[in-house]
C-alpha cells in the first residue's frame, strides 16, 4: 500500500498541457460570451480594412454568430496559421508592443474561439472569385484541408454552437435577449469609432441596423454652405452616427439633451516629450475630441432614468477602453446644476504613450502623460460646461 501522506509521484510530474486544454484556457479569457467573440471578429475586419461589415445572429449568438467583411483576405498558405494560438500578422517583434496601431495583437482571438465551438473560415485575397474554406470543432486536425469554394475578395468567420464542448459556460450564459443586446451594443460601439465603414446587424433574419460608412468624399455636411472647419466636420459625422445609434431622448437633434462638441489640443505634451524622446512633432498627433452630452435639471429633463441611458465611451487611438481614472476625471466635471453627463470621446495619441498589451480582452490600456492630459482634458470640458449653463439660464 503505498503511503497517503508521500507525494504521488505519478501525478505530481510536471506535463505539458495538451493544445486544445491551453486553447480552451485561454477562451476562458477571450471568449467571455457571444458578444466578446463578435467584438474579437469585428476587430479584425476592421484591422483587415474592411469598408463593410455584415453582422449575422442566430439566438443571441448561441446559435451562430458570423461576421463576413470586404477586407484584405487571407492567403491561402496562411489559412492554418490565422487559426494557430500567438499567431498574428499585426506584431513582427517583441519590442513591436510598443506601437501597436491595430486592434488586434495578441494572435489569440481566432484559435480560442475555435477550442470552444464549430469555426469556419472562408477568405479570399483577390477578385478571382475563388477562395478558401477552414473548418474546426475544438481544434485543428494534423493535415487540416483547404476546400476551394466561390467568395469574394474578403473573409467570413461563422461560429456555431459556442460552448459546445464546455457545458459549465453554456449554462452561464443568459437569456437570448440579454446575449443580443450585449452584441448590439458591441456592434454599435465599434460602428461609432470605425465611423469609414458600413454596418449591418441581422438577428435570425432581421436586419436590425444598417449604417452607412461616412467617407470625407461621400460626406455632404447638411448646411454646405456653412464652412465647415475640419474639426467640426468630424464631429458632425460622428454626430450622425450617434444619431442613429442612441436610444431617441438621445438623439443630437432633440431638443431634450444638449450636445457639445469638444477639441482638446495636446500638441504641447508631445513638444515636452520630444526633447527627451527626440521624435518629429510634426507626425505626432496627440489631442482628444469628441461629444459631451450634459443632462441639466435646468433644462427640465428627467434625469434618474436618463442617466442610466447615457452613452460614456472613451476611445484611445480607435479601442474602446475601461479606464477608471479617466472616468472618474469627467465626473469630477459634473457640478450642480448638472445631473450626470454622457460622452463620446476620442483620444487620439503617439503610440508611444500607450501600452495596450495590459490584458487579454484588451480593454484596459497603460497611457504615459495620462495626469497632464487629465488636466487639459478637465479644463476644457470645465470650461465646455460652464458655457452652456449660462446659456441655459434665462
Ligand atoms: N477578417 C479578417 N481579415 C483578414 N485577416 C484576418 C481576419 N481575421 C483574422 N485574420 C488574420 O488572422 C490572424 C489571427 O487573428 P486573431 O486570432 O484575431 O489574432 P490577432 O487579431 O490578434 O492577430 C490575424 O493576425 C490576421 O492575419
Ligand atoms: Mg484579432
Amino acid at each position: 500500500m503505498s503511503d497517503p501522506t508521500l507525494p504521488n509521484t505519478q501525478t505530481n510530474r510536471i506535463k505539458k498541457l495538451p493544445p486544445l486544454l491551453i486553447n480552451q484556457l485561454a477562451a476562458g479569457e477571450v471568449v467571455t460570451r457571444p458578444a466578446s467573440v463578435v467584438k474579437e471578429l469585428i476587430e479584425n475586419a476592421i484591422d483587415a480594412t474592411a469598408t463593410h461589415i455584415e453582422v449575422r445572429i442566430t439566438q443571441g449568438g448561441m446559435g451562430m454568430i458570423e461576421v463576413r467583411d470586404d477586407g484584405c483576405g487571407i492567403e491561402a498558405d496562411d489559412m492554418v496559421m490565422a487559426v494557430t494560438r500567438y499567431a498574428t500578422s499585426k506584431v513582427a517583434d517583441v519590442a513591436n508592443l510598443q506601437g501597436i496601431c491595430t486592434l488586434g495583437f495578441r494572435g489569440e482571438a481566432l484559435a480560442a474561439t475555435a477550442a470552444v465551438s464549430r469555426l469556419t473560415l472562408i477568405s479570399s485575397t483577390d477578385d478571382s472569385g475563388i477562395g478558401r474554406q477552414l473548418e474546426l470543432a475544438g481544434i485543428l486536425t494534423e493535415n487540416p484541408t483547404l476546400t476551394p469554394v466561390v467568395h469574394p475578395k474578403g473573409t467570413l468567420v461563422r461560429v456555431q454552437d459556442l460552448y459546445f464542448n464546455v457545458p459549465a459556460r453554456r449554462g452561464n450564459l443568459k437569456s437570448i435577449a440579454t446575449e443580443f443586446a450585449h452584441i448590439e451594443a458591441v456592434v454599435k460601439q465599434l460602428a461609432l469609432v470605425a465611423s469609414h465603414v458600413t454596418f449591418e446587424l441581422w438577428h435570425g433574419g432581421k436586419r436590425r441596423f444598417m449604417m452607412e460608412g461616412v467617407t470625407n468624399q461621400r460626406y455632404q455636411p447638411e448646411h454646405s454652405q456653412i464652412n465647415v472647419t475640419h474639426s467640426s466636420y468630424r464631429h458632425a459625422k460622428l454626430l450622425s452616427r450617434m444619431a442613429v445609434l442612441l436610444p431617441q431622448p438621445f438623439m443630437p437633434d432633440s431638443s431634450e439633451v444638449s450636445w457639445l462638441e469638444l477639441s482638446v489640443d495636446l500638441t504641447g505634451l508631445t513638444e515636452q516629450n520630444n526633447q527627451t524622446e527626440q521624435i518629429a512633432s510634426a507626425s505626432v498627433t496627440a489631442e482628444v475630441w469628441g461629444i459631451l452630452m450634459p443632462l441639466s435639471d435646468l433644462s427640465g429633463q428627467n434625469n434618474r432614468q436618463d442617466s442610466k441611458n447615457l452613452l460614456k465611451l472613451i476611445y484611445v487611438n480607435g479601442r474602446l477602453v475601461q479606464d477608471r481614472r479617466i472616468a472618474n476625471c469627467l465626473r469630477h466635471c459634473v457640478n450642480e446644476p448638472l445631473s450626470d453627463m454622457g460622452y463620446v470621446l476620442m483620444f487620439n495619441l503617439p503610440s508611444s504613450w500607450l501600452n495596450v498589451n495590459v490584458h487579454p480582452s484588451k480593454q484596459s490600456i497603460k497611457i504615459a502623460n495620462l495626469m497632464n492630459i487629465l488636466a487639459h482634458v478637465q479644463l476644457a470640458v470645465q470650461a465646455k460646461l460652464d458655457t452652456w449653463q449660462a446659456q441655459l439660464k434665462p
